[in-house]
């Protein structure tokens, strides 16, 4: 599902007054089955994006639009309820959010919200839980008892199973050891690769950007200061200096051997694997 932002601002309500524009005039066109990173320091409203894109948070101006729902100021209720079907969203923490007693309970929770029948419940369940990499007889049992990978696999899969067109995360692997943020992020790489589903991920780790997404979205005040293919994006190492922007090891470990070897490779890599095939190419290993 596409997603297209023309000219949006958005602020918040605080108490009394309105804060000024959180979002500041973002026209973006995210084109559908792409996995793009939304980067940027703390306060710069990444979450805030993530907010409008599934009606959390109402434009002030502009239109918003999922698919063919169309979203603005004045939308009714019926566009929120649709846009919420289509579009996932993955919290920060998300684990803290689960509540019932037993997983299946848990999982079962958006899709019965959502008016799935009981048959479509247990497969979506079903489904769902697959696509985490988690087994069936993990459903009887408290997810309170799990651990907090599993606790955070449970959590997508309650997202997964109202089945949206677009998932929307914020910062999945926060928290986790390497190998448990390593599976998510394979996950939600799976879930673009192969269920086409529109990805948008909050990330500060240049990691994973790298290997992961094909697309960077920089904001800094409410705006969009860069919209670029990964690759593009990480090519341009003054203008990354400029932004305070680390650069991905892979990327640092190829300016290495490049400066060692005084040779200049014709692209740069996002992964270890892009980078040996480039030597190997170039006859250097
Ligand atoms: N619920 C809220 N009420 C008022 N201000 C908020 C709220 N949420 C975020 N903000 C403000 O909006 C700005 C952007 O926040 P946010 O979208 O969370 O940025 P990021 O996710 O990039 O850190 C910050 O200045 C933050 O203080
Ligand atoms: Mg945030």
């Amino acid at each position: 599902m596409r997603i297209k932002f023309e000219e949006v601002k958005a602020d918040y309500q605080l108490g009394p007054i309105r804060t000024s524009n959180i979002i500041d005039n973002v026209s973006i066109d995210l084109p559908s089955g792409t996995f793009t990173a939304v980067i940027g320091r703390t306060g710069a409203g990444k979450s805030s994006l993530l907010k409008l894109i599934n009606g959390l948070l109402s434009p002030s101006t502009g239109l918003i639009q999922v698919g063919n729902i169309n979203l603005t100021k004045a939308q009714e209720k019926e566009q929120l309820n649709q846009v919420r079907k289509r579009v996932g969203m993955v919290f920060q923490f998300p684990e803290n959010q689960l509540f019932a007693e037993t997983v299946e309970a848990d999982i079962a929770f958006g899709p019965r919200n959502f008016g799935f029948s009981q048959e479509q419940i247990k497969v979506s369940v079903q489904e769902s839980l697959n696509q985490v990499g988690l087994s069936a007889d993990i459903l009887d049992r408290s997810p309170f008892a799990l651990s907090g990978g599993q606790q955070r696999r449970v959590a997508l899969a309650g997202v997964l199973a109202t089945q949206p067109d677009v998932l929307v995360l914020d910062e999945p692997g926060a928290g986790l050891d390497s190998e448990g943020k390593k599976q998510i992020l394979s996950l939600i790489k799976q879930l673009n690769h192969i269920n086409k589903l529109t990805i948008i991920l909050v990330t500060h780790d240049m990691n994973d950007v790298a290997e992961y997404t094909d697309h960077v979205l920089l904001m800094d005040q409410g705006k969009v200061i860069s919209h670029q293919p990964t690759r593009t994006f990480f090519s341009h190492q003054a203008q990354l200096v400029e932004w305070e922007i680390d650069l991905p090891e892979v990327i640092n470990l190829q300016r290495q051997i490049e400066m060692k070897k005084g040779l200049k490779l014709p692209t740069v890599s996002l992964t270890k694997t892009e980078l040996i095939n480039l030597l190997i190419e170039g006859k250097i290993l």
